[in-house]
């Protein structure tokens, strides 16, 4: 069963909300927002680069600690965090996204080796390019080699969950970026 659920910042929760948050067995953390055009940090509009970090990483940890305390009493879920190949180093006129994309790998790596002696499995994906709206792609120009169409990924990045703790998502991805990003089992 899936059930969107809408947690605010501080919100105290209610039980019904707590007895959901404590019974899933599986996060996708893959929220994810990303300047419009590329600009050096002064030139973005006011506030964005910590809206940026609220978004991509603050709501993740915040995910994670409400659902986390579940799985470990159960000894059983998956946790998917949602990072990008523009973590792997800092990246000029970019500055804020590939930053929160980077601590995003380093946290879920470190999280996979903490939880590794338990049935929570935590999954990093680093994709590079897939046809959405953050990335300014739409479907036509999606050519499944190097703008991935959003159902092939997909499709393959499932197969992936519980299984892999870093991985791209899909076979084109690993093939532009073995040198950096082999997918390493749990
Ligand atoms: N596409 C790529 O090439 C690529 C490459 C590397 C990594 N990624 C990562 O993949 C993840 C998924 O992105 P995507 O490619 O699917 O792009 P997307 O289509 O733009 O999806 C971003 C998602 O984040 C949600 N979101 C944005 N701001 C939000 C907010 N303030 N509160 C709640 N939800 C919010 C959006 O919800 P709404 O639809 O309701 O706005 C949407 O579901 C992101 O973490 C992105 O950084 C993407």
């Amino acid at each position: 069963m899936i059930i969107i659920l809408t947690v605010l910042h501080d919100e105290r929760l209610s039980d019904k909300k707590l007895t959901i948050l404590m019974s899933t067995i599986l996060l996708v953390n893959c929220v994810g927002i990303a300047p419009e055009r590329i600009a050096n940090f002064a030139e973005l509009p006011p506030n964005l680069p910590s809206k940026i970090i609220r978004v991509n990483l603050m709501s993740c940890i915040k995910m994670i600690e409400l659902i986390l305390p579940g799985m470990l009493k159960r000894d059983a879920g998956v946790i998917v965090n949602v990072s990008s190949v523009t973590g792997w180093r800092p990246l000029p006129y970019m500055s804020t996204y590939p930053a929160s994309k980077a601590a995003m790998s380093f946290f879920s790596d470190t999280l996979t080796d903490e939880f590794g002696h338990t049935n929570v499995k935590v999954n990093c994906l680093i994709p590079l390019l897939v046809a959405t709206k953050i990335a300014s792609y739409n479907e036509e120009e999606a050519n499944d080699i190097v703008v991935i169409k959003t159902e092939t990924y997909a499709r393959q990045a499932v197969r992936l969950i519980g299984n892999y703790r870093i991985s791209t998502g899909c076979l084109l991805h690993d093939i532009q970026k073995t040198d950096k990003i082999l997918s390493k089992r749990l």
